[in-house]
C-alpha cells in the first residue's frame, strides 16, 4: 500500500529554500519536508557519480519518511542525478513514487521570455558541464540559442554572506560580462542555480539595459501545481496540514542562521546524521 506524506524538497544545502519559498506561497496547504545536505555541499563542483550517489541516498530517506513525491530543488542534482534515478532506481525502489527536478519545468517556459532567441544561463560548473539546459531548451524551443557561463565563486560568496560586499562585485561582473561577450543580443538570462536570486540586483546591474533576469522559484511552483492537478494518484497521497519540517545534514545552528536569507522566514531545523543515510 503506497504511503501518504509530505512533499519532499531536496537541495545540497540552503539554496532549495528559494524554490520552497515560492512553492509554499503558491501551494500553502500541503505538508513539506525539506532536506539540505549541507555536510556534503557544494554539489556544483562534484563529479556525476558523487552527486548521483548523494542524491539517491537522500531520495531514499524521503521515501522512508513517507514522501510520495520528491522535488530535487537543486539544479546540479537535477542535472546530474535525476534522469538515472527516474529511469534506473525508481522502478526498483518505489515504483509508485515520483521524483521531479527544476530544469525541465524551467526549459519548458524560458523561450517565452526571449524575443531575440538568445538566452543566457548562469549556473554552477556542474550544471553547465552537463549541458542539461542546452539539451532541454532545444527540445521545447529548437530555434533558441543557449549561451552558458559557469560561476564557481558565486555559491561560496553567498554562503559566506559576502555577496553583499563590494568584493563580490568583481566576480559577478566578470561572469556576467563573459556571458554577454558570447552573444551581445542575449535578452533573457536564466538564473540556473538556486542561490543566485539573492544577487539578482547585482547581476542586473552588470547586464545591458532591458535584459530580463529570470528566477526559477515561481516557474517550478507553477509547474508543480499543474503536475498535481494532472496526477491525482500522487496528489491524493500528499498530506495537507501546512506543516513544514526542515532537516540538515550539518549544523542546525548554521542552517537556521543562513536559512532566513533564502527562505524569507525563520526556520528551526533538525539534524540528520549522514551515516544514517
Ligand atoms: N543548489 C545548487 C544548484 O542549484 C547550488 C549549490 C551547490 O553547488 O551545491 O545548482
Amino acid at each position: 500500500m503506497p504511503l501518504s506524506g509530505p512533499i519532499g524538497v531536496f537541495d545540497s544545502g540552503y539554496g532549495g529554500l528559494t524554490i520552497l519559498k515560492d512553492i509554499v506561497h503558491r501551494l500553502p496547504d500541503y505538508d513539506y519536508l525539506y532536506l539540505g545536505d549541507n555536510a556534503r555541499s557544494p554539489y556544483g563542483t562534484r563529479s556525476f557519480e558523487t552527486v548521483y550517489q548523494y542524491t539517491l541516498q537522500c531520495v531514499k530517506w524521503f521515501f522512508d519518511k513517507g514522501c510520495p513525491l520528491v522535488i530535487l530543488a537543486c539544479n546540479t542534482a537535477s542535472a546530474k542525478a535525476l534522469r538515472t534515478i527516474q529511469q534506473n532506481d525508481l522502478p526498483n525502489i518505489a515504483p509508485s513514487n515520483r521524483v521531479l527536478g527544476v530544469i525541465r519545468p524551467t526549459a519548458e517556459v524560458i523561450g517565452e521570455y526571449s524575443k531575440t532567441g538568445n538566452v543566457g544561463v548562469l549556473a554552477t560548473k556542474g550544471t553547465v558541464l552537463s549541458d542539461s539546459y542546452v539539451l532541454e531548451i532545444q527540445k521545447f524551443y529548437p530555434g533558441i540559442r543557449v549561451y552558458q557561463e559557469a560561476c564557481p565563486m558565486w555559491v561560496p560568496l553567498i554562503e559566506n554572506n559576502e555577496h553583499i560586499s563590494s568584493g563580490a562585485d568583481y566576480f559577478i561582473q566578470k561572469n556576467v560580462e563573459q556571458l554577454i561577450a558570447q552573444e551581445k543580443n542575449i535578452d533573457t538570462v536564466l538564473l540556473g542555480c538556486t542561490h543566485y536570486p539573492l544577487i539578482t540586483n547585482k547581476i542586473s546591474s552588470y547586464l545591458p539595459k532591458g535584459v530580463k533576469v529570470i528566477s526559477q522559484g515561481d516557474i517550478v511552483a507553477n509547474s508543480l501545481q499543474q503536475y498535481l492537478d494532472h496526477h491525482p494518484e500522487i496528489e491524493t497521497r500528499c498530506t495537507k496540514g501546512s506543516n513544514r519540517v526542515f532537516f540538515t545534514t550539518d549544523s542546525t545552528e548554521d542552517f537556521d542562521n543562513h536559512a532566513s536569507h533564502f527562505y524569507g522566514a525563520f526556520v528551526q531545523s533538525k539534524h540528520l546524521d549522514i551515516v544514517k543515510l
